[in-house]
């Protein structure tokens, strides 16, 4: 199936690493220009040259702080003057977590500042120049644990769960432009930091935190409701479902939120 992404010019936040990455490297397989954002110098020059060995002739990244509006705004003018338009815009990063008995109100900020403002303000700085191409579409990546609760993520379920209503609500403001906005709500995925970070908690249980099946059986013991498929998901898999819904193919989808998580009873 033809995407319709041949030449178009799209922005991946958090494009550097895992589902950013993955989403970035599908877009670019498919012909798009892809401009990815993240701060390490490092994991964004190794990005920018494997989009470009995939086919994204004009990649490139731009070290900037998603937290800091300045650094956003800077970052979307150059796109700017480097493409003058933005067909695609997936917003990727997402915050920490923290339990309501320990979480401060500076950190409570900072989960809603990573996870709900980047995106805003990454629009906001975006729309001029989504605008002027001939088709637009904005992608935001939430999370299924909005649809329960786990007392240790209550920043971060809200911060997602915001995200989440402001897409829809950008969906309907920005219709009858005919720029498209819809979210992605992912269930367990490997992404790196993902297997880093929880390797030590799985391995007190004896499980291998980059293994799918393992993966799955600990959040069937931590959360409940597992994956159907009885894995976790790898980056590609999210990735896929990304580019299709920020490509020009995408003609009727808006104000979705599509659960990305190998079959849940989530809604
Ligand atoms: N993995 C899961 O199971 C899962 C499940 C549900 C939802 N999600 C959500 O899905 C999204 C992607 O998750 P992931 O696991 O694929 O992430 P990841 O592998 O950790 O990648 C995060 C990306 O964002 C960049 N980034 C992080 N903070 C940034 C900041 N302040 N400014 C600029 N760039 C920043 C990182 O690069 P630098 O660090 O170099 O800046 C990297 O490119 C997140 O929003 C996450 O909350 C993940």
């Amino acid at each position: 199936m033809d995407l319709g992404l041949k030449g178009a010019a799209a922005v991946v936040n958090g494009g550097s690493k895992g589902m950013g990455r993955a989403t970035a490297m599908c877009l670019a397989e498919d012909g798009a220009r892809v401009c990815i954002l993240a701060r390490g110098q490092e994991s964004l020059d190794e990005t920018v040259a494997a989009l470009k060995q995939a086919g994204a002739s004009d990649a490139c990244g731009l070290s900037v702080d998603l937290g800091k509006a300045d650094e956003i705004e800077q970052a979307f003018r150059t796109i700017g003057d480097r493409w003058g338009e933005i067909n695609c815009l997936v917003n990727t990063v997402g915050p920490g977590a923290g339990h309501f008995f320990k979480i401060s109100d500076d950190d409570f900020f900072e989960h809603f500042n990573i996870a709900t403002m980047s995106a805003v303000r990454c629009i906001r700085a975006a729309l001029p120049l989504l605008r002027k191409a001939e088709w637009a579409r904005i992608v935001n990546i939430s999370a299924h644990s909005t649809k329960r609760q786990a007392p240790n993520l209550i920043s971060y379920t809200a911060a997602k769960a915001a995200l989440t209503s402001i897409s829809k609500n950008l969906a309907k403001t920005l219709a009858p432009e005919g720029i498209l906005v819809n979210t992605v709500s992912p269930g367990t995925f490997l992404s790196a930091t993902f297997s880093e970070t929880l390797r030590p908690i799985l391995a007190k249980k004896g499980y291998d935190s980059a293994d799918p099946y393992q993966v799955n059986q600990w959040i069937k013991e931590e959360y409940g409701e597992p994956a159907d498929l009885d894995r976790a998901g790898l980056v590609e898999e999210i990735g896929a479902v990304i580019a299709f819904l920020v490509s020009k193919r995408n003609s009727y989808m808006t104000g979705a939120d599509v659960n990305v998580d190998g079959g849940s009873d989530f809604t």
